[in-house]
């Protein structure tokens, strides 16, 4: 008879290379009711770099407006900086290019580092990099974005981003991916 310890899953029971039909008991239910995942290409046709100022660009991934929820890359194309902001949502980030941090804080994002930040964070991204850098972002809540003598400028939430992506498809005669809204 095996022990508790030995009944604990350290690894993945099957690398059959191969569809595996799961028993599900919710299967119709699921077909039914249930949201399909999504998937964006890495292809400009699927989504495009839409600039935010005259040195970013967001590639725009997803939009939930159930949970006020969106999820994009933020390309900052060479040293500057992303107005000091203030969060009223969760973030979570990953650097995939170059290099960035906030002023506030003591860290340098570089490509793999993760970046979580919490409501009631308010603080002023950057990048040094030669190259600038690149963020993926998934994102919850919104972020309210001041100058620099703290009066405040607009909102960015889930109905900011989703426009920001329409009314640039709208302009450029590109056609709006459904793959987008989750
Ligand atoms: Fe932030």
């Amino acid at each position: 008879m095996k022990d508790d310890a030995s009944a604990v899953m350290t690894t993945p029971p099957s690398d059959a290379f191969r569809i595996v039909d799961v028993p599900d008991p919710f299967k119709e239910l699921a077909a039914r009711r249930g949201a399909e995942g999504t998937f964006v290409g890495t292809d400009e046709a699927e989504s495009p770099w839409i600039p935010f100022g005259d040195n970013a660009a967001i590639r725009h991934l997803a939009f939930d407006v159930r949970n006020n929820i969106f999820s994009n890359v933020l390309w900052i194309k060479k040293p500057g900086v992303i107005g000091t902001h203030y969060h009223r949502g969760q973030i979570v980030m990953i650097c995939l290019e170059g290099s960035a941090r906030y002023l506030e804080y003591d860290w340098v994002a570089t490509p793999g580092a993760f970046i979580q930040e919490a409501p009631g964070e308010a603080h002023t991204l950057v990048t040094d990099h030669p190259q600038g850098t690149k963020l993926f972002g998934w994102m919850q809540g919104a972020i309210d974005f001041y100058d620099e003598d703290a009066n405040f400028s607009f909102t960015a939430d889930v109905w900011w981003f989703m426009n920001h992506y329409e009314t640039y498809c709208k302009e450029n005669g590109l056609e709006i991916n459904e793959q987008l809204y989750i």
